[in-house]
Formats: C-alpha cells, sequence, structure tokens
C-alpha cells in the first residue's frame, strides 16, 4: 500500500512508501517500505530501503540506503552507504560515507556468506538465512545531533557517536566518541574537544537541538556568532528551558 503524496521523479518506483505533498522523490530512486517525513528529499539514483526521513533531512544522490532512522534538518552526502544506523538532527554528512557495513565472521572456516545466504545457491534453508541477516544487524551505529561527519568516513558497526562530533575527512571510526571530540586519522583519535567539559555539560543539559524551528528563526543570531561565549550559552539554555516539553 503507498501512501506517497510526493514528487516523484522520472523512472523512480516506490513500494509501501509513506510521504507527505512536500517531500520529494527525484529521478530513477528506487524506495520501498520507508516513511518520509515534511519537506524530505531523495537524490537522484538512491536506493532507500526499511527506512524513516525526518522533517526537511535529504538523501543526495547515488546513495545507498538500508535500515536507517534519520532526524530533522540532517543531510546525507552523496554516494554514500548507510546500512541499520539512527542518526540525530542537525547532522551533517558528507559525501562517500561507509556507515554500519556488516561484520563477517573471520573465527569460521571462510568469511564468504555462501553458507547461509541462499541467493549464492548452496545453502538452501531460507529461515536459517533470514535469522543471520538479521543478526548482523541487530545492534544499530548510533549518531548524536549537530554532528559533523567530513568526506570519505568510514564508520563500522555498533559504534555510538556523541553528541556534537567532528569527524575529519577520510577516517575510520571503530570506537565510541563522547560528545564534542574532534577525531580525525584511521583508527580514529581524539585530537580535541570543541569547548571545555563545563560547556559540554551545559549543552548536553540543553539539547538545542530539539527547540522549534520558529524558535531557532528567531535567534539565528546565536548560530551565527564566530565563538560561542557565555552570553550566547545563557540564551540558548534560557531557550531551551522555556521550550520544554
Ligand atoms: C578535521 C578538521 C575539521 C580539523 O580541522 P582543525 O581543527 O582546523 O585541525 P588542524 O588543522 O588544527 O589539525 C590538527 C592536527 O590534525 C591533523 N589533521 C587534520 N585533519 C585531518 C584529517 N582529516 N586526517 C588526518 N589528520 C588530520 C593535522 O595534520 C594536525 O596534525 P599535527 O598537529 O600533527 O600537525 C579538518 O582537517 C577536516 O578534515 N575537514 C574536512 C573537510 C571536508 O571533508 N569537507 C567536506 C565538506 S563537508
Amino acid at each position: 500500500m503507498d501512501n506517497y503524496e510526493g514528487f516523484l521523479g522520472q523512472g523512480s518506483i516506490v513500494n509501501n512508501v509513506t510521504g507527505p505533498k512536500s517531500s520529494k522523490i527525484f529521478g530513477q530512486c528506487r524506495v520501498s517500505d520507508t516513511t518520509l517525513h515534511e519537506k524530505a528529499t531523495i537524490g537522484d539514483f538512491s536506493t532507500i530501503r526499511e527506512s524513516e526521513i525526518g522533517e526537511m533531512s535529504s538523501i543526495q544522490r547515488h546513495c545507498d540506503i538500508w535500515r536507517l532512522d534519520l532526524g530533522r534538518y540532517t543531510c546525507v552526502g552523496r554516494m554514500s552507504t548507510i546500512q541499520g544506523t539512527k542518526i540525530g538532527s542537525f547532522c551533517a554528512l558528507s559525501w562517500n560515507l561507509k556507515i554500519g557495513g556488516d561484520d563477517h565472521d573471520y573465527h569460521m572456516l571462510s568469511t564468504h556468506p555462501f553458507w547461509h545466504n541462499v541467493s549464492w545457491g548452496i545453502a538452501e534453508d531460507k529461515k536459517y538465512s533470514d535469522f543471520y541477516h538479521e543478526k548482523e544487524y541487530e545492534e544499530p551505529c548510533v549518531i548524536g545531533n549537530d554532528v559533523w561527519i567530513a568526506a570519505g568516513v568510514s564508520i563500522c558497526r555498533n559504534v555510538h557517536i556523541g553528541n556534537g562530533c567532528v569527524i575529519g575527512a577520510g577516517a575510520v571510526i571503530t570506537r565510541d566518541l563522547e560528545p564534542y571530540s574532534v577525531v580525525v586519522g584511521v583508527p580514529g583519535k581524539v585530537i580535541k574537544k570543541r569547548f571545555s567539559d563545563e560547556i559540554i555539560e551545559r549543552l548536553e543539559r540543553a539539547q538545542w537541538w530539539n527547540l522549534p524551528i520558529n524558535v531557532i528563526h528567531d535567534n539565528l543570531s546565536l548560530f551565527r556568532n564566530s565563538h560561542l561565549n557565555e552570553e550566547i550559552l545563557e540564551k540558548i539554555e534560557f531557550l531551551c528551558e522555556e521550550n520544554k516539553f
């Protein structure tokens, strides 16, 4: 059953997709078992399965997405592959990312999946195949809010990335990251924090990313100032307190 009311580009096919009039799926996409929220967009040639795309969030062209739970106002850059992942709001994800790929068990005789995946024509028990398929993705990757992931980053399975992190271009992230860490390299190492521990604690408490959009709109100057100072922090704390739900 499709409840998709949004724009559908040439050659795109949807199957069991829900989305309002304001959502857009551009050309040559394959989208199935997915919910799009207000003004969500999917770029050309992307494949999206079993996912939820939040308000105003966008997946750019040539992405391959499976089981992604995406918050609002988050963008995913072109040619990215994401599997089994939950991502918060106001995240800026660059291009060419690889997030959440499953691990093959290398303790066994072979790392090739033919022994459980029926599509190779050797194993025949579909139930066994499905069981292993689900098991591989039972623990999602979790990425917080206001996270910037630069170009060409890989994030391994089951990793948790805290709010406000910055991940430098080309990094490979194999371990959990604390909020507001700046991380570079292979494997990813924390080179600094964006702010002091005290400020991070206050930002974590305030959670500005949950503010109503009209409040963010009316207070854009707080975000435009080139340095976070006490005055801005106090104002954002006040707004978050005032708009708690
Ligand atoms: C991570 C990043 C933001 C760091 O910026 P920064 O805080 O100004 O960091 P600095 O330039 O002071 O570098 C600090 C150290 O980390 C190293 N470093 C910086 N970025 C790195 C990266 N991506 N990979 C490996 N090392 C890196 C620097 O060489 C430097 O090392 P040194 O102290 O031994 O000289 C930036 O380097 C980056 O990767 N930007 C990504 C740009 C991009 O992909 N944009 C796509 C559009 S979204």
